[in-house]
């Protein structure tokens, strides 16, 4: 990795529409290695450990085995969850960074509401994410100035907009690839398959989407995608706020 990339790196918002037409219609490669390049140690991966992520993983270790990657530990993933998470980090080598919940924040959110809260009220479920997603990611932010999602646009229909590269508005302007946007998910599984690549063993068993515990069931055959993901709640309800939408290339300021 470079280090002279490894500054803070200013992205107008024309550079960012023209390397979202660049990329869009590219291999993923393409797009996560010139995050890489360009970034340096001030770009990070965001992976679950769900399908999508483990291919990113795939592809951005081999372009550079230290590249930056981030999961953040909400303290209620399945024990599948943690499997894949250990067998990646074996197999590639990569140094994963651990987000965990701020303790005090914690404690005072278990000591007033309990351990479920998040099934009472929409309000509730999001203080949860809040507390065991959002902070938490944002500290990760914080160190970085562009990260890469797994975002598909066909996951759900929150998510029918995403760019390959944009800037993501609510999390302070960072720039934002999601180099598998336009990827179908028989695309995802064809690439697990072709590079053997180590997956969550709950895809096997009716989960297509896999976030915490108590808010993630398997789905019914002809079910939405994210259908077992907070399954009380409706679709638009469905997100939990790491890809809150304000708009693409909103704003004219540069990062
Ligand atoms: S979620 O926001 O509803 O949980 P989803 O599970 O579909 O999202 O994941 C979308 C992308 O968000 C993933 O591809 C990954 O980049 C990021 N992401 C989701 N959950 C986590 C997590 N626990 N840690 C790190 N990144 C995550
Ligand atoms: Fe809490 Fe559920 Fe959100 Fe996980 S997905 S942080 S358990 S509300």
């Amino acid at each position: 990795m470079n280090e002279l990339l490894s500054r803070p790196v200013a992205l107008s918002d024309a550079t960012l529409e023209r390397l979202d037409r660049r990329f869009a219609d590219a291999p993923a490669e393409a797009a996560i290695e010139y995050a890489i390049e360009r970034f340096g140690s001030r770009l990070v991966v965001a992976s679950s450990f769900g399908a999508e992520d483990v291919v990113l993983i795939d592809i951005a270790a081999r372009i550079d085995p230290s590249v930056r990657v981030f999961t953040l530990d909400t303290g209620r993933l399945h024990q599948e969850t943690y499997e894949v998470m250990d067998a990646i980090v074996e197999r590639y080598g990569i140094r994963l960074e651990v987000m965990v919940p701020n303790q005090v924040s914690l404690q005072e959110l278990v000591r007033e509401k309990g351990n479920n809260s998040f099934y009472a009220s929409i309000e509730d479920r999001r203080e949860c994410c809040q507390v065991r997603k959002l902070e938490p990611l944002r500290r990760v932010l914080d160190t970085a100035d562009a990260w890469v999602t797994g975002l598909r646009r066909e996951q759900s229909i929150t998510r029918a907009e995403v760019a390959t590269v944009e800037r993501d508005i609510t999390n302070g302007g960072l720039v934002k690839f999601n180099p598998l946007a336009s990827w179908s998910r028989a695309d995802v599984w064809t690439y697990i398959e072709r590079h053997g690549v180590p997956y969550n063993r709950l895809h096997d068993r009716g989960f297509p989407s896999i976030g915490c515990a108590p808010c993630t069931r398997a789905v019914l055959p002809g079910e939405d995608e994210r259908a077992g993901r907070w399954w009380w709640e409706r679709p638009e309800h469905k997100e939990c706020g790491l890809h809150a939408r304000a708009g693409l290339h909103q704003s004219s300021a540069t990062h």
